[in-house]
């Protein structure tokens, strides 16, 4: 179920991410770095909860998928064969007056946008960042920080391969961080120096690649929809023959309709063999799969679906943020799924009267066992209710001095603002069924997605 919500512009988004913990710049405060950010007790729950939601859709629930878990730094010759060292680069050109860079595809005109002045021939400049292994910082050390998590997963295909017994298809996952030396930067953590990935590499046998493609493509696109975004907000667009990376025999977009217009969120490509006959090449190791079937040793075609954590913490972010008119105020809420939501369950006395917090801290203590929760008994019900809100969590419990004589508490749902009445020796189950979909209206908003 869709509703129509209120267009958040990116303001709004920096604004509260900043101002309820979710996301700080980073080393503030030295005055910040540029396109660098640190994620706050909020944000690192958002952020765990995306990639815990991913990793069990495609790796716990998964036929034939294994995680790995690589080294960020890796043996030099890996981005000889990938093709970085040579071609992950962007044109650049730079102000003869002011020397402000710029992406030379960026520019309309061929003058500077900051001040007008007369730009450089362009050159090339490549993303990946450079640092030296070991205590001598000579050429022959030199070491890169990976621009992608992928790499490690096609240098270990073998290594999979021998230690679990896969046969094709099979797939690889890996979350880990990547760092590339963007030129442009910018909208927030869409695009930063250093950012997450949620990468598969999937194996199947040339022929079958196609199938295997469109597999992909529908089963990311309903991830996000199923984690609701509203699928009116998402797009799929195949990149032109022009835009295909190097290694690429086709690539869509999943893309997101970001404040600052449709933007890449996913990409997924059909790689072919590109990698594996790469290291094959470079490391002159057998990265062949032998066919049972046909007693053949083939090299696998690989499709790859590859996200940003990031961009899709933004998204969710940017999809869920809400604005509605309440009584003489305006109530913010972050609609999260129960599954996202950073506080799945906040505990509120109605007073700090010292009965009524006895009880309320006996069942925080028994809820955090189970659901991450938050005690709170400052300020008024009502502007705890709105704090709760704008961090999107999803239910609150309230102890009032009814609650002392029946043993019942009031939950109260944030989409719809509705409260029930709950026997305390039954909350522990009925809130699991509540952040599981079950809702007091005919339907929620999760439960119909
Ligand atoms: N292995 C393929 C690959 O890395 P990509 O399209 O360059 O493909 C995949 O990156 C995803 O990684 C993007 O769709 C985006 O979500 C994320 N990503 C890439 N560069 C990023 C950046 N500078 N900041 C944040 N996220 C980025």
């Amino acid at each position: 179920m869709s509703q129509a919500r209120a267009k958040v512009d990116m303001e709004k988004i920096v604004s509260l991410c900043r101002r309820r913990g979710f996301i700080f710049p980073s080393s503030e405060i030295y005055g910040g770095l540029s396109s660098c950010w640190d994620y706050g007790p909020l944000g690192v729950e958002l952020k765990r909860n995306i990639k815990q939601a991913w990793w069990q859709t495609v790796v716990q629930e998964h036929d034939d998928m294994v995680g790995l878990d690589t080294s960020i730094l890796m043996h030099p010759e890996v981005w000889k064969a990938s093709g970085h060292l040579e071609g992950f680069s962007d044109s650049l050109v730079e102000c003869k007056s002011c020397h402000l860079r710029w992406r030379a595809d960026e520019l309309e005109g061929d003058k500077c946008l900051s001040c007008g002045g007369e730009l450089t021939e362009p050159r090339q400049f490549n993303l990946m960042f450079k640092t030296f292994m070991g205590p001598v910082e000579e050429e022959a050390n030199t070491v890169y920080l990976r621009p992608e998590t992928a790499q490690g997963m096609f240098v270990n295909f073998a290594n999979v391969l021998d230690t679990t017994r896969k046969r094709l298809p099979f797939g690889i996952a890996q979350i880990g961080k990547a760092f590339r030396n963007e030129i442009t930067t910018g909208n927030f953590i869409f695009r930063s120096r250093e950012f997450e990935q949620m990468e598969i590499e999937f194996f199947v046998k040339p022929g079958t690649d196609k199938e295997w493609f469109d597999y992909w493509l529908k089963e990311r696109l309903n991830w996000y929809i199923k984690l609701g975004i509203r699928s009116e907000n998402l797009r799929l667009r195949q990149h032109t023959e022009r835009e295909l990376a190097h290694y690429a025999r086709d690539c869509y977009d999943i893309d997101y309709l970001f404040p600052m217009g449709w933007a890449e969120l996913e990409g997924i490509a059909n790689r072919g063999d590109f990698d594996l006959v790469q290291h094959s090449r470079f490391s002159g190791k057998n990265l062949t799969y032998f066919d049972e079937e046909t007693k053949e040793h083939i090299t696998p075609y690989i499709i790859e679906p590859s996200a940003g954590v990031d961009r899709a913490a933004l998204a969710f972010l940017c999809d869920a943020y809400d604005e509605e008119p309440d009584k003489d105020e305006i109530r913010v809420l972050l609609r999260l799924h129960p599954q996202l939501a950073p506080v799945k369950v906040a505990v509120l006395p109605l007073s700090r009267r010292e009965k009524l917090v006895r009880v309320a801290k006996e069942i925080y203590s028994d809820l955090r066992q189970c659901f991450m929760a938050y005690y709170d008994d400052a300020q008024s019900i009502g502007r705890r209710y709105r704090r709760q809100d704008e961090i999107g969590t999803p239910l609150c419990i309230t102890i009032d001095f009814q609650s002392l004589e029946d043993n019942e508490v009031t939950i109260r749902e944030r989409d719809t603002m509705n409260q029930i009445r709950v026997p305390i020796t039954e909350l522990r189950a009925t809130v699991a069924a509540k952040l599981g979909g079950e809702s007091f209206a005919t339907q929620s908003l999760w439960s119909a997605k």
